[in-house]
């Protein structure tokens, strides 16, 4: 049994998107850290990120540039699994959402690590279990799902049948101590909290466009309007990527779900993904539901 006075040395696995925050958070909060990555090209990406992430927390005055400083001393990137797995306390997999390559990550990251090292898992969409056996400690092995980190800084901590009852309050403590919002998952069930709430708010916000009950700007005026709030459903896809949306909607085989996919997939063969692309359900960077008279 672990305290959080224990985890010093964190090891991210994954210098993409979601590692290389973890990481950052993890080490503006004064853990050293080892991002581990098979692709040596991740790693310029990621630092250029993290200038760019360090500009604005300073500038917002989340973190002092004293802190920041420290924070980029306290990370080294490797390519080197032995090297990197060698003193880890706690690691963070950021890997590609595949279940072969996690498979495969656990399996050399599982023998390589010290007995000391607690184990756990960013995964978005599969059940940690998947692939508890290739850990070879399943007992010490639980989800600890960030949402962006920064700005959504909530973090789902959900155990695998075998995981030790102790390692939730330590995995809290450790949310805590990088300015996480931890929530429990009392047991495994696909999309956490957060996305099992947003899935079906989208999920419902879709078939009342393509059972032609309301329209996407009315949906969302109602969302918007009711709530304050500064986007609705569909603006939130705009966000997320309607690519994403559609690989979350597509494999369900009820009439919402086909509808709904069928709905996106007119946008994305046009090359309308959102956000990212210029272009979703709103034109980019000035999209309708900003507007004053919108609501
Ligand atoms: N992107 C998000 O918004 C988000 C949010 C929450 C959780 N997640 C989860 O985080 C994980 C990573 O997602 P991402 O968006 O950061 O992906 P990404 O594609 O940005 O990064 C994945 C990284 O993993 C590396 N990688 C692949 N195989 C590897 C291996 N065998 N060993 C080490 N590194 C390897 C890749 O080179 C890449 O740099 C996924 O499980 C995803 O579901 C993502």
């Amino acid at each position: 049994m672990k305290k959080l006075k224990d985890i010093n040395n964190i090891l991210i696995l994954g210098s993409g998107t979601l590692g290389l925050r973890v990481g950052l958070a993890s080490a503006l909060n004064g853990y050293k850290v080892v991002i581990y990555d098979i692709d040596e090209k991740a790693f310029a990406s990621a630092k250029k990120i993290h200038q760019q992430l360090l500009k604005i927390l300073t500038k917002a005055g989340t973190y002092t540039l004293e802190q920041a400083d420290l924070a980029i001393q306290n990370i080294r990137f490797t390519t080197n699994a032995k090297a990197a797995a060698k003193n880890a306390d706690l690691l963070s997999e950021s890997v590609t959402e595949n279940l072969d390559i996690k498979k495969k990550v656990w399996q050399q990251f599982g023998a390589l690590c010290p007995k000391k090292t607690i184990f756990t898992t960013n995964t978005s969409s599969l059940l940690p279990s998947l692939y508890a056996a290739e850990t070879g400690r399943p007992e010490h092995f639980c989800a600890f799902h960030f949402h962006d980190v920064f700005y959504a800084n909530v973090v789902d901590i959900m155990p695998n049948p075998k995981t030790e009852s102790w390692m939730m309050p330590l995995l809290q403590d450790f949310g805590k101590s990088i300015q996480q919002t931890p929530v429990i998952v009392k047991k495994e069930s696909p999309a956490y909290i957060f996305n099992a709430m947003l899935i079906a708010l989208i999920g419902a916000a879709g078939a009342l466009v393509t059972f032609d009950i309301g329209s996407i700007e009315d949906v969302d005026r109602s969302w918007m309007g009711n709530f304050k709030m500064s986007r609705g459903p569909f603006g939130i896809i705009d966000e997320i990527g309607l690519d994403t949306a559609w690989h979350v909607t597509s494999p369900n085989k009820d009439e919402k779900s086909k509808r709904f996919a069928a709905l996106l997939k007119t946008y994305i063969d046009q090359g309308k993904l959102g956000r990212k692309t210029g272009e979703g359900f709103y034109v980019y960077p000035n999209p309708r539901f900003m507007e004053e008279d919108f609501i």
